[in-house]
């Protein structure tokens, strides 16, 4: 069973993502059943006029919140809708209780309940669904990374190239995604219209944390984004990772300023392409 320890305590992760698991569908249930027909109303906005939250995202953190807290209750919780909540047990969870609240909002089925466990900063469980289909992904830092078919773990091994196509950056099918901020955003398209040129081409899913999913089950070819937050990207990154991805920032970890994933093999060329494109 894989674990971490610190001077005084090992934690077993199995039950973590178990825990995180079963908080997430149940998060997930309640998001679909919750959900009106056609557009969802807009509670209130954040960032920018665009970056919305509805009634529901409040409704699933609240709930995972209160699950985990409940079993774990010495652990710290951050969640994007809600205060930050201290700890001393070691333990963070790191939780967006709807990612791709846009497509949420439009009924576009692209939206997830994103739930990671940290550990000095680390994150070493992760667990990703997607509300819409009911796909779910998840990872244990050191002990892989799957998707489940039913109660079924299909472990994930780092993507092949699509056959009969050279393995060259012009083969990537590469996600991304946008900031809510306009300056932010001119930045980015700049970017991804620099990059274009250059690579398969590019798809922009709209929830990060299935983004990331995607690219550990090989149905993108690489990622690149600017702006994540940590309860955007903290569960998705390891589930890419636990696939065999490299997942990375510009000089070291990912983190805010850029998040890059990609296979160790094409990581070199990849990086250069995502430099010269001015991410
Ligand atoms: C957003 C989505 C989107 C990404 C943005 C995120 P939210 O999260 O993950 O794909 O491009 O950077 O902010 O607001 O839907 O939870």
């Amino acid at each position: 069973m894989s674990a971490v320890s610190t001077s005084d305590t090992t934690i077993a992760l199995e039950p973590l993502v178990d825990l995180a698991r079963t908080v997430g569908r149940e998060a997930a249930e309640l998001v679909r059943e919750r959900r009106p027909a056609g557009r969802v109303p807009v509670a209130t906005t954040k960032s920018s006029p665009i970056d919305v939250v509805t009634e529901i995202d409040r409704a699933s953190e609240a709930l995972i919140r209160r699950r985990i807290l409940d079993a774990r209750p010495d652990d710290a919780f951050i969640g994007e809708e809600d205060e930050d909540v201290a700890g001393t047990s070691g333990v963070e969870w790191v939780v967006d209780p709807i990612d791709g609240t846009v497509n949420f909002v439009y009924g576009y089925p692209a939206y997830a309940v994103s739930i990671a466990a940290r550990r000095d900063g680390e994150a070493v469980v992760g667990y990703v669904v997607n509300i819409a289909s009911g796909e779910e992904w998840g990872a244990v830092a050191g002990g892989g990374a799957w998707r489940w078919a039913g109660e079924e773990r299909i472990a994930l091994a780092p993507p092949l190239p699509v056959e009969g196509t050279p393995v060259d950056l012009g083969s990537l099918l590469v996600g991304t995604g946008f900031n809510y901020s306009r300056s932010v955003r001119e930045a980015q398209a700049r970017a991804v219209a620099a990059m274009l040129p250059h690579v398969r081409d590019i798809r922009r899913g709209g929830a990060a944390a299935l983004d990331l999913c995607a690219v550990a089950d090989g149905r993108l070819d690489a990622y690149v984004e600017q702006g994540l937050k940590p309860w955007d990207l903290a569960a998705g990154s390891l589930i890419a990772a636990e696939a065999g991805l490299v997942v990375s920032g510009l000089d070291g970890p990912a983190d805010e300023r850029l998040t890059l994933v990609v296979a160790a093999s094409r990581r070199r060329e990849f990086l250069e392409l995502v430099r010269a494109c001015g991410f």
